[in-house]
């Protein structure tokens, strides 16, 4: 049986590292890091999504708030709300919870925050950053399977990775840091030989990609997709899906794209879905704010 690579408890690890870590820099004088969550419009998802977040900033001693607005605001609206934020001394990341409503351009939105407060790494110039192994603030889904690989001490370094999905926000970054080489800049390198899959690789190739993969991970929203025969013996499996379904019964539950239960008894590790990636991105989002925070060091003013 695989080892369950236990998201909820890696998450907690990094909050409470974090709680220490913001804890000192509050002693040494700096005010605490602050976090300013925007949503646009009423999705019950995306407000629970922004309430999480909020509460994991405040275990971590981040000053958060939520502003929300109706869906009905205009894009100028909102772009003038980031320029304020952009501008204003007390805030140290802002984050923008997507999607926006369809009346705005969610890439103009992502661009108008400060790259330096992009606390998502959506902004143009985070995203050419990682892109170029340098160092940059980075999406916090990707940084969180990252990390997990890492506490999890799964070696990657000459090993084969599959990545299915080719998001802008999680594939992508994901597979750039797999096949990065650990000693450029970022230091997030994992030296991994990586394949992309993707809605339209033929489903024999997918197979095949994944049989001879040692690393695999998944982010399509496609429940099921990754099968036991597609796993090799020992492989790891990180599920970063994350789809509500009705069973039979009727009642509703979040399922991944990895069959959990079938692929556990091939796997040498495996994330479960609820308590695996989700909690990292989340634990990740935190780090980013507290790396915002130390990087517009210079224009915080302590606090004597
Ligand atoms: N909507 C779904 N995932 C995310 C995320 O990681 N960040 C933001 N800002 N919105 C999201």
């Amino acid at each position: 049986m695989a080892k369950i690579l236990d998201g909820k408890k890696i998450a907690k690890d990094i909050k409470d590292e974090l709680k220490i870590q913001i804890q000192e820099w509050v002693k040494e004088g700096y005010r605490a890091p602050s976090l300013c969550c925007i949503i646009v419009g009423d999705d019950p998802a995306s407000h629970t999504y922004v309430k999480n977040k909020v509460l994991a900033a405040q275990y971590c001693g981040i000053n958060a708030e939520t502003i929300k607005f109706e869906s009905t605001i205009t894009e100028e609206f909102l772009l003038d709300k980031i320029k304020e934020l952009n501008e204003s001394d007390i805030v140290d990341g802002i984050l923008i919870q997507l999607p926006v409503p369809d009346t705005m351009d969610e890439r103009k939105v992502c661009n108008a925050v400060s790259p330096h407060k992009d606390v998502d790494g959506f902004h143009i110039v985070n995203v050419g950053q990682l892109c170029l192994d340098m160092k940059t603030i980075v999406p916090a889904t990707a940084l969180g399977v990252v990390e997990m690989i890492k506490r999890s001490g799964i070696e990657t370094h000459g090993r084969k990775a599959v990545v299915i999905g080719r998001s802008k926000n999680v594939g992508m970054p994901i597979a750039i840091m797999l096949h990065t080489d650990k000693k450029h800049e970022s230091g997030l390198g994992m030296d991994a030989t990586v394949t992309i899959c993707h809605r339209y690789t033929p489903k024999n190739d997918l197979e095949f990609f994944c049989q001879n993969a040692d690393i695999i991970i998944s982010a399509t929203g496609i429940p099921g997709l990754v099968k036991a025969n597609m796993i090799k013996p020992g492989a790891t499996v990180i599920d970063v899906g994350i789809t509500r379904i009705t069973d039979a019964e009727g009642k509703t539950k979040l399922v991944g794209d990895v069959d959990y239960d079938e692929v556990i008894k091939i796997a040498g590790a495996v994330t479960p879905v609820p308590g695996g990636v989700g909690p990292m991105t989340v634990a990740m989002l935190m780090h980013n704010t507290f790396q915002a925070a130390k990087n517009l060091r210079e224009k915080t003013v302590k606090i004597s």
